[in-house]
Parts: structure tokens; C-alpha cells; sequence
């Protein structure tokens, strides 16, 4: 048990897909996974340890934003056996080059956040790469499923509800192509321990013009990322 989540020692895959919503937990271990128990629920933050098509695989929710990703992750990689986590999102475009239900791999992860500094003392850089083969080997499934899939940049945020118009700074120095809020805390601590940690998002909204994708078209938004991502633990 660690501080923030109630599973026994052994009771977390080595691979896991991490969510942002608990109830997406839920919805995917009920959905995909075989044999799942509920291992931690603490805090409501669901954590799942299933099979797909065999392989163990854990699902658990990370919360909204860099803190409480940074929570949830650290103690899963350190506290338990983790080796892997694949945060499976959904972000915000930036970019009308994106359209709703794109399907983006994280190359890298920029924010204004204080996340990297405050933990590790990491003062010079405001981006961070994912960590590991699982970028591309997610790369590489989604060329067997035929799933497109674009590799980019994107922006961690610690707003969600940013005044002013226009781009960040930070998100035109860094081209990133969409903003969601949580992978820059996730690979920084994969970076730290060396870990393995990837991100994928689908895109469920577009900036510039409010589109969105509608609340019970979500489920079945997420299904190719879903998809995705289980296809490529199964390879690693
Ligand atoms: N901003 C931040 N995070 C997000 C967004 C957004 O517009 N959409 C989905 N995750």
C-alpha cells in the first residue's frame, strides 16, 4: 500500500493505461479487460488489474493535472512493480490542421508547470520527451491496425480556463498541436526513475472554433485509442 492507493504489493500490472476520469477506468476495464478485480479506490480514483487476450495489464485513473498525475504515477512506479504507463487522453486542438476524433502520440510534453523543477531540480528545460519504447511501439501498431495516428508535440497545461486570446508562448515555441494536462509530469517522472511512459489523445476539441465532441459520442470516440493502446502492451 503507499499513500495514495490501497493495492496490495503485486496487485499492479506492469503496464497501465491511465485515464484521466476514474469512470473511463471503469468503462474500459468493463469493456476490454478479462478476470479484472478493483485493486485501489481510493479517493475514487478507480485502479484495475485485468488480462487482455492474456497479458495483465492494470487500469488506473490519474486525476486532472500535473499534481495529481505526479501523485499517482511516482507511487505506481516506485511503490509497485510499474514499468510502463500509457496515459490515454483526449486534448484540445490547436491547430484547424486537427479535427475532432484525430488520434495524436505524444513526441514531447511542454508546460509552463513547475513540476520537473520543483521534483527533481530540473531548471532548464520546459519540455520533456516520452520516455521508453512505447512511443514507438504504439507507432508501429497502429501501422499493423491501420490507424492513423499523428506524431507531435503538444502542450501540458495547468489552465484550463486561460484568459486571452491567441497561443501561449510556450506552445508557439514548441509547435505544440494540442494542449490536455497531465503527460509533462508523467514523463518527467518516467525520465527520473527511468521508466517507460508514453501518451496518446484524442482529439475532443478545437479550439478556435468550440467544436466539440458531444458527451455520449465520447465512448465510442475512444474506442481506436483504446484499441491502440491495448494492442501495444500486448507487445511489449
Ligand atoms: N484544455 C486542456 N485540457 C484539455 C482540453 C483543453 O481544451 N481538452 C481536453 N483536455
Amino acid at each position: 500500500m503507499s499513500v495514495h492507493i490501497s493495492a496490495q504489493p503485486g496487485e499492479i500490472a506492469k503496464h497501465i493505461l491511465m485515464p484521466g476520469d476514474p469512470l473511463r477506468a471503469k468503462y474500459i476495464v468493463e469493456n476490454y479487460l478479462e478476470n479484472a478485480k478493483l485493486v485501489s479506490s481510493t479517493r475514487n480514483i478507480f485502479m484495475y488489474t485485468g488480462t487482455y487476450k492474456g497479458k495483465q495489464v492494470s487500469v488506473g485513473a490519474s486525476g486532472m493535472g500535473c499534481p495529481s498525475i505526479g501523485i499517482y504515477s511516482f507511487e505506481l512506479f516506485t511503490e509497485y512493480e510499474a514499468d510502463c504507463i500509457i496515459r490515454i487522453g483526449t486534448c484540445g486542438a490547436y491547430t484547424s490542421k486537427l479535427k475532432l476524433f484525430d488520434l495524436i502520440n505524444a513526441e514531447y510534453a511542454c508546460s509552463e508547470s513547475t513540476y520537473a523543477e520543483c521534483a527533481f531540480g530540473w531548471k532548464k528545460k520546459d519540455r520533456y520527451k516520452y520516455q521508453g519504447p512505447a512511443f514507438d511501439i504504439i507507432n508501429a501498431t497502429a501501422k499493423e491496425l491501420n490507424q492513423p495516428l499523428i506524431e507531435a508535440p503538444i502542450h501540458s497545461s495547468d489552465v484550463f480556463y486561460r484568459q486571452g486570446k491567441g497561443k501561449p508562448e510556450i506552445v508557439k515555441k514548441h509547435k505544440a498541436v494540442a494542449v490536455e494536462m497531465e503527460s509533462f509530469a508523467l514523463f518527467s517522472n518516467a525520465r527520473f526513475l527511468k521508466k517507460t511512459a508514453a501518451c496518446l489523445l484524442t482529439v475532443s476539441d478545437i479550439i478556435a472554433t468550440h467544436e466539440k465532441i458531444s458527451a455520449d459520442e465520447r465512448e465510442k470516440a475512444l474506442a481506436p485509442m483504446m484499441k491502440l493502446a491495448l494492442e501495444s502492451v500486448l507487445k511489449m
